[in-house]
């Protein structure tokens, strides 16, 4: 017992040494933009739409388990792993967690503008964003296409509103601007 109690303590005594080893601080990660507006839009709230969308002409429920596996296109959101009213559901929470994105300072749009993130109208509009993406989400725990359509619509709608103030306002090299 003896021996195993002083073989025990050795053997913490070489993990500690072992743990010492050179000291490397992890740097946190300051949040920073990756991309231009135009590609995190890309990137995260239009596929992720397509898939809300999708749920006025498909019943998310139906569409599990890889019947649509062959599918180009949105529905290919309802396959898979996280499937179904599950991927509604995410696709909601990351237009809402894409509204923290959208408050990010140091991004650029296509044209090289800032993104407008400083503009006196660009919070409400972001916020606009997430009440409806959350909205969505509650609409999508229902399962009902009525709350979906609701839901859907509102969306459109905070998206439509920035739209038309910052990025379809008469060509590219417009949009942005304050
Ligand atoms: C707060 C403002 C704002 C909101 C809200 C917003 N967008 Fe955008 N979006 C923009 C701007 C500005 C651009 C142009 C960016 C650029 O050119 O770099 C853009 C570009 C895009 C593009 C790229 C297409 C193109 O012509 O460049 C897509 C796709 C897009 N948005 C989808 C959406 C969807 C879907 C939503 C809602 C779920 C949404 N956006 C909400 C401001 C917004």
């Amino acid at each position: 017992m003896k021996i195993f109690s002083a073989l025990f303590v050795a053997f913490m005594i070489a993990i500690a040494c072992a743990a010492r080893g050179p000291v490397v601080v992890a740097q946190a990660p300051e949040p920073a933009p990756a991309g231009n507006l135009a590609q995190v839009m890309k990137s995260i709230p239009y596929p992720s739409s397509n898939v809300i969308f999708d749920t006025q002409d498909w019943d998310p429920a139906t569409n599990e388990a890889g019947e649509f596996a062959m599918t180009a296109g949105p529905r290919r959101g309802y396959d898979g792993a996280y499937g179904g009213w599950e991927a509604v559901e995410n696709a909601a929470l990351a237009i809402a967690e894409f509204t923290n994105v959208l408050m990010l300072p140091g991004r650029e749009c296509s044209n090289g503008q800032p993104a407008p993130v400083d503009a006196a109208d660009w919070p409400g509009f972001v916020q606009d964003l997430r009440v409806a993406a959350l909205a969505t989400y509650e609409a999508a725990q229902t399962r009902g296409a009525d709350e979906m359509l609701g839901a859907a619509d509102a969306l459109v709608t905070a998206c439509g509103n920035c739209h038309d103030q910052y990025r379809d306002v008469g060509g590219p090299a417009n949009r942005c601007m304050q």
